[in-house]
């Protein structure tokens, strides 16, 4: 399929896991692929495999926390391609292990911070740039912890994500009238770096896992993408505020 042909797509935190398997299938569907994220190494990494697998991408260093540079890789980002028709906010992170009470004041603001006003930054500019230029499509990356389901000793993540969730009917609802469909998708454990607990490897993960959700096994980072460039699509135009939950089952 070529279902993105001559659009221009922004994936941040695309330098490692699901946001790097998201932006490796915008581009074999034809994308210009915009990988955004704060190390240059792995985004250049990405924009090497998209390369050797024929496709089109260009890396752009950004922290999502700091509102000037997320204007700046919209602004460079749509300049590279001719335009920004998708963006998908996937940059994230996962701190502040433990009971409430214990989290510390920092983990709490680094993971709200990051998860949420990024989120947030990154809608405002490319918000701006869209409704500028026609419309466009955005997916947030949110988590089925949050909205969908909750276990102990992760509120600070749990909470941003409840609020990317929310952040993203809210979005939909402001700007569907100026073109603009805002969606989210709710990954549980997947295939990627953020499922792994310290020390554990892939093999271990693999067999916790198999007790911890009803299919018994993670999401792949591509049934993840799947999910985010069908809501991309146009097959997904009626689509508007939802909030896709792929996660084996664990919050069915
Ligand atoms: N893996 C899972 O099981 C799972 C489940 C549910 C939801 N999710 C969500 O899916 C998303 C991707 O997770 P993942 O497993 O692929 O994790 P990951 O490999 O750690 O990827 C997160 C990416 O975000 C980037 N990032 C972090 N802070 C940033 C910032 N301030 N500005 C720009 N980029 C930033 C990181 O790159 P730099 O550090 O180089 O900036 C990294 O490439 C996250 O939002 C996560 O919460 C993951």
């Amino acid at each position: 399929m070529n279902r993105f042909t001559g659009r221009t797509a922004l994936v941040t935190g695309a330098g490692s896991g699901l946001g790097r398997g998201t932006a490796l299938a915008f581009a074999a569907e034809g994308a210009s692929v915009v990988v955004a994220g704060r190390t240059r190494a792995s985004l250049d990494e990405t924009v090497r495999l998209i390369g050797a697998a024929g496709g089109t991408a260009a890396a752009v260093v950004a922290d999502v926390t700091e509102s000037e540079q997320v204007r700046r890789l919209v602004e460079e980002g749509a300049a590279r391609f001719g335009g920004l028709h998708i963006a998908v906010n996937n940059a994230g992170i996962l701190r502040g292990s433990g009971p409430v009470a214990d989290v510390s004041e920092e983990d709490w603001d680094a993971v709200l911070r990051t998860n949420v006003t990024g989120v947030w930054l990154a809608m405002k500019h490319e918000i701006a740039h869209m409704r500028a230029n026609g419309g466009g499509v955005i997916v947030n990356i949110a988590s089925n912890l949050g909205a969908h389901l909750r276990i102990p000793n992760a509120a600070a993540y749990i909470t941003s994500k409840a609020a990317v969730s929310a952040l993203t009917r809210a979005a939909a609802l402001d700007h569907v009238h100026e073109g603009i469909r805002i969606n989210a998708v709710s990954p549980g454990a997947s295939d990627a770096p953020m499922s792994l607990r310290p020390g554990e490897t892939e093999a271990d993960r693999a067999e916790r896992v198999k007790s911890q959700n009803p299919l018994g096994r993670l999401a792949g980072a591509e049934e993840v993408a799947a999910a985010v460039l069908y809501l991309a699509s146009p097959a997904a135009g009626a689509v508007v505020g939802t909030d896709l939950v792929i996660d084996s089952g664990a919050s069915a």
